[in-house]
């Protein structure tokens, strides 16, 4: 067994909002902290939340602790440096505080090129059906809304037209029938995964993505990384991955982590 770089998604991806059993995650969390402590395995979390509702999570359903963290749709990434005090970890705030200024400055640098919040506001406020997100999910590099899925079809493009017409650098993510982030081009999920892996050293086949939903979509299309779709993934992304299938994915038949421990057994990752 070697190390292999771990990246998944929280909310019906990890984390099942359904049960309150939770034998599989405990499995899951168990095999991975012994990996990582046997193997040198990473840990990171992909999140569409901020580090504030991360947080919350965390706590609720005693995550352990990742190596890194990725927040806000790919927009921020919070790297848990071996120096940290013990105790002063990201579960504490320490390294994910809510203004975001303790995150990755070379990430943020990386994406700020041809972003302007002001500009993506104020366009947006033109469009009746969107309804902002709480201020909480309201970021730096990400302008959040509830946007009904029924007016979706009608209104994304138009967005996405008066958006580029303003020679924005932008990116339209809709998740789960309700959620809009936009955020830069050139951030996401899928590239955080990657300035992580390069960051750390990890070939894409030692390196394993798992996911649900809409905002999970880029870090199955990033490239060789392997990839898990859990079984009870939502109809956006399963739509997408049979219009452009892929070996280095699969498909689970079980739910959340008890699919993301089928995924790891079936790529040799998990005995
Ligand atoms: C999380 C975030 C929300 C985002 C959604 C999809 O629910 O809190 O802001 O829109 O993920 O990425
Ligand atoms: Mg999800």
């Amino acid at each position: 067994m070697s190390q292999f770089m771990f990246v998944t998604d929280l909310d019906n991806t990890l984390v099942n909002h359904d049960t309150e059993d939770d034998k599989a995650l405990q499995e899951l969390n168990h095999r991975l902290s012994q990996h990582r402590q046997e193997h040198g395995s990473k840990i990171v979390y992909a999140t569409g939340r901020s580090s504030v509702l991360y947080r919350q999570l965390a706590a609720e359903k005693k995550l352990i602790e990742p190596d890194a963290l990725v927040v806000a749709v790919g927009t921020e990434i919070y790297i848990n440096s071996s120096e940290s005090v013990p105790g002063e970890d990201i579960l504490s705030g320490k390294l994910a505080n809510p203004k975001g200024d303790n995150c990755d400055r070379d990430w943020s640098a990386q994406i700020a090129t041809g972003w302007n919040r002001n500009t993506v506001v104020s366009i947006t406020d033109k469009f009746d059906e969107l309804k902002s997100q709480p201020d909480t999910e309201q970021r730096p590099f990400k302008v959040s809304f509830f946007l009904e899925e029924s007016a979706s079809e009608r209104i994304l493009p138009k967005l996405e037209t008066e958006l580029q017409k303003c020679g924005l650098n932008i990116k339209l993510i809709y998740s789960s029938g309700i959620d809009l982030d936009i955020v830069p081009k050139n951030s996401d999920k899928g590239q955080a995964m990657r300035f992580l892996r390069q960051k750390w050293g990890f070939v894409a086949e030692q390196t394993v993505a798992c996911g649900d939903s809409g905002n999970d979509i880029a870090l199955f299309a990033a490239g060789e990384e392997r990839g898990i779709i859990v079984g009870n993934a939502r109809p956006e992304l399963i739509q997408w991955h049979s219009e452009n299938p892929a070996d280095n994915r699969y498909l689970a038949k079980n739910i959340c982590a008890g699919g993301i421990l089928e995924g790891l057994k079936h790529f040799g990752f998990l005995e």
